[in-house]
């Protein structure tokens, strides 16, 4: 097996819409959510026209990963209460839904329970946009998802590294791509025209010490991941449960009444997670 230096193929994956494997639906939301200058009304309209797409907005603007009071029934209405850059995420995460079932059985369950994490300790810290701290949560491991669609063969080689040296996946990546799904996430993510301090969650999830921009969301992200692995739900790429980062452990300076409130919402969530399956 050949290794791949993932950095000489940035061009290529942030050129997404020209990659083979990449299901027309992932690029159909990626063309509009990164069109300059994209409005609220745009996306509204653009949702609207696809009623699967409709139907998954609003089961997920329903579930434990949002959590507003009541039900919301109207996309148009969901979408201005959640605020662009966690409409463009949220599109993006049920678009990518299916194919994280099929790529990596696991991946989504992880991805929705770092996002139901991330915005409950998010609310906790008081941050004002705890919605924005999920997305960074659904979306932070995203990179992982092109690396296997796109270089399988050395992904899964990844994969097994990880799971017989027992590393972590993110560094079983580097020894076979030179570099990790961070990185590739982040590319995607500035394409896409995220926020900077949504882009600094994906590219600093696994070393939050070097998040200049939103160290708390950082943080936030970091620790919702490996208290997620801790918890035994879902999988995202390997088994460990990694240490948290000292430093980010004591920014969040969460109490253990903290922790177990954050907890019992990653339970009882799990159910939930199975049935956005849609
Ligand atoms: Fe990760
Ligand atoms: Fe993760």
């Amino acid at each position: 097996m050949d290794n791949i230096d993932i950095r000489t193929q940035r061009t290529r994956i942030e050129n997404i819409n020209a990659l083979p494997t990449v299901p027309g639906t992932v690029k159909k939301v990626s063309q509009v959510i990164g069109r300059p200058g994209v409005t609220l009304s745009e996306i509204s309209q653009f949702v609207v026209g696809d009623p699967a797409l409709t139907t998954k907005v609003l089961k997920m603007v329903n579930s434990a990963v949002y959590g507003f009071p009541g039900r919301i029934s109207s996309v148009s209405h969901a979408i201005m209460l959640l605020g662009l850059s966690v409409v463009k995420g949220l599109l993006l995460g049920i678009s990518v839904f299916e194919i994280m079932q099929q790529v990596m059985a696991g991946l989504w369950d992880h991805s929705v329970g770092c996002a139901v994490v991330a915005r409950a300790i998010a609310e906790k810290k008081g941050l004002k946009d705890p919605e924005e701290v999920s997305v960074g949560g659904l979306l932070h491991d995203f990179g992982k998802v092109i690396l296997m669609l796109e270089y399988q063969t050395q992904y899964e080689e990844a994969m097994k590294q990880a799971a017989s040296r027992k590393t972590a996946i993110f560094e079983a990546e580097r020894a076979v791509f030179q570099e990790t799904h961070s990185a590739v996430g982040t590319w995607l993510a500035e394409r896409w025209r995220f926020p900077p301090n949504l882009v600094e969650v994906i590219e600093c999830h696994h070393r939050p010490g070097s998040a200049r921009k939103a160290p708390m969301e950082t943080a936030i992200v970091h620790f919702s991941d490996i208290l997620v692995r801790a918890r035994g739900f879902g999988f995202g790429g390997d088994p460990l449960v990694p240490a948290v980062h000292p430093a980010a452990f004591d920014l969040l300076a969460l109490t253990d009444a903290d922790i177990r409130e954050v907890l019992d919402k990653l339970e009882s969530s799990r159910e939930e997670s199975g049935s956005l399956s849609l």
